[in-house]
């Protein structure tokens, strides 16, 4: 059957958005973003083109990985609002046509859900092995030498009970321990919780660190260690992250999913293309959208990227539906890491790629990391390596709508700091602005929509000169598209030897060059991109 006659779902087609709840419309005046402010911009992310919107977790959580130390999966933390609000913001995004997708933690909990307190009030709690708990070693030290991904041991004593317990993160997240049937049951009926209201997806917290070693064997050591990196990449994480065992997990996950209509996965898995495709599970069983992150580690180079986007497309599973990403809460923003010209020619390649593309809030308007004055920091990734620079929240700072003060996110200090040029990097000046980044997503977006080829079409690279990215995106019965990106600052030429073509140009990142004609080469200069409907 063609690409364009195949039936796709919502999440094929459609732009993920994720917002990151704390950081993007305070409607209580608490200097925090909230559920009700979610409800006040919705009409700007329809009208921005978006399908679905992915929020951080709201449930209620002491906070200590904001948000991600969960002490209640069913509820919303008073900070975001309540009940109600939620059930509201689910049938607004709903009116307009909307999904909405949740995040989902399952890997640990806060230490102050009542799993863990009575986990740990006595060894022989029914709920002891909800958690993983191992004896020390004769000589009173850790059982293994397993890191935290936050620094440190992975290993925290408990003083009661004489035993450890194993945190993948902070020692306020305990890690459930998968392997006991009663926490996979309890976890599969917050899903059910969920679902039932109405819920179209979850995004699944490090889905590969859901199940450990059985033995817990020592992690080797990683021997392209450098100082500059978080002490977790000491050693390689091959007995504490992606075990076998975790498709089973991933599968019963889907099984409930697939108990309903049209749900949908996305899976948190940072591995490299070979693993990362396994969890679309077996007969596609598994994960709908494990994330593909490459975009984000990958060094900003043409052929790296190419390659890349080429040998992940070879690797996909068959109906393995593929899927792309920029930017989110863990990461240095695009704009910052490629700076603002290359931004533009990155969303173009977000867009035009072949998979479902999710947006990270404000990269939209180019918002860049913030630099967060050191007594300012909050996340504990950056509290706890203060010499290595690792804090996310100059990636998390609020979202910029206009040039009132605090930019219209809040009416009080915000819980962050906002960018210093928020007052001439914002929705409002953009909106009105045919040459800002906000026209240039939203035109994207708008010809993903309407043209089939580059919705659900055929991905073709081309081959090209070194610094530039090139593919087709075809699709029967519909215009076919070429992608020609310069991922370098300086001009690029295409001159593809056995590719002849002519068409015009749709969408570019520099306004001159569009509406023009073009065939078979075409000079480009620095950081310019272009989308040429092939005639
Ligand atoms: C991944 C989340 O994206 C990150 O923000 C969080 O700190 C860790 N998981 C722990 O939950």
């Amino acid at each position: 059957m063609q690409e364009s006659q195949k039936t796709y779902l919502w999440w094929q087609t459609g732009v993920v958005y994720q917002i990151y709840p704390r950081s993007f419309q305070d409607s209580n005046s608490d200097g925090v973003g909230d559920l009700r402010g979610i409800i006040q911009r919705l009409d700007y992310l329809q009208w921005l083109g978006i399908d679905a919107v992915w929020l951080s977790p709201i449930y209620p959580s002491p906070m200590a990985d904001y948000g991600y130390d969960i002490s209640d999966y069913r509820g919303v933390h008073p900070l975001f609002g309540s009940e109600t609000d939620f059930d509201e913001l689910l049938q607004a995004v709903h009116g307009r046509g909307m999904k909405l997708i949740l995040d989902l933690v399952p890997n640990h909990t806060s230490d102050q859900h009542p799993w863990f307190l009575e986990s740990r009030s006595s060894r022989d709690n029914p709920k002891r092995d909800w958690y993983i708990w191992c004896d020390p070693l004769p000589d009173g030290s850790v059982p293994n030498n397993w890191l935290s991904v936050f620094g440190g041991p992975a290993w925290e004593w408990d003083e009661t009970t004489q035993q450890y317990y194993y945190h993948a993160f902070l020692k306020e997240q305990p890690d459930l321990n998968w392997r006991n049937p009663e926490v996979q049951q309890a976890m599969l009926d917050v899903m059910r919780f969920w679902l039932d209201k109405g819920v179209d997806g979850f995004r699944v917290d490090v889905m590969w660190h859901m199940i450990k070693d059985e033995q817990f064997r020592d992690n080797p050591v990683n021997p392209d260690y450098q100082a500059h990196m978080a002490t977790y990449e000491q050693l390689l994480p091959v007995y504490s992250t992606d075990q076998p065992e975790v498709h089973t997990i991933v599968r019963q996950m889907r099984s409930v999913l697939d108990s309903y209509d049209e749900r949908m996965m996305i899976g948190e898995i940072y591995l490299p293309i070979q693993k990362l495709v396994t969890y679309y599970g077996i007969d596609g069983k598994g994960a709908h959208l494990p994330f593909n992150f490459q975009l984000l580690s990958l060094p900003w180079d043409a052929r790296q990227i190419a390659s890349a986007i080429d040998q992940y497309e070879g690797a996909l599973p068959p109906n393995g539906w593929p899927n792309w990403v920029l930017g989110n809460h863990d990461q240095p923003r695009i704009t910052s890491r490629v700076g603002m010209q290359q931004a533009r020619v990155a969303a173009m390649l977000l867009l035009t790629l072949r998979g479902t593309p999710t947006i990270y809030y404000g990269d939209e308007i180019c918002m860049r990391d913030v630099p967060i004055p050191f007594e300012e920091v909050q996340d504990p990734q950056g509290l706890n390596m203060p010499d290595k620079n690792l804090s996310r929240d100059p990636a998390r700072t609020p979202m910029q709508w206009d040039g009132s003060p605090n930019a219209g996110f809040t009416d009080v200090k915000p819980w962050l700091r906002l960018a210093a040029n928020y007052s001439r990097e914002n929705v409002a000046v953009q909106r009105d602005n045919d040459l800002s980044m906000l026209t240039l997503y939203r035109r994207l977006i708008d010809l993903r929509r309407n043209e089939p080829a580059l919705q659900v079409g055929t991905y073709t690279p081309v081959y090209s000169d070194m610094n530039l990215v090139a593919f087709k995106r075809e699709a029967e019965g519909h215009d076919s598209f070429l992608i020609v990106l310069n991922l370098s600052h300086r001009p690029g030429y295409f001159r593809p030897q056995h590719f002849p073509f002519t068409g015009t140009v749709a969408i570019a990142t520099y306004p001159e060059s569009e509406g023009v004609s073009v065939s078979d080469t075409l000079n480009l200069s620095g950081d310019e991109g272009v989308i040429i409907r092939l005639q």
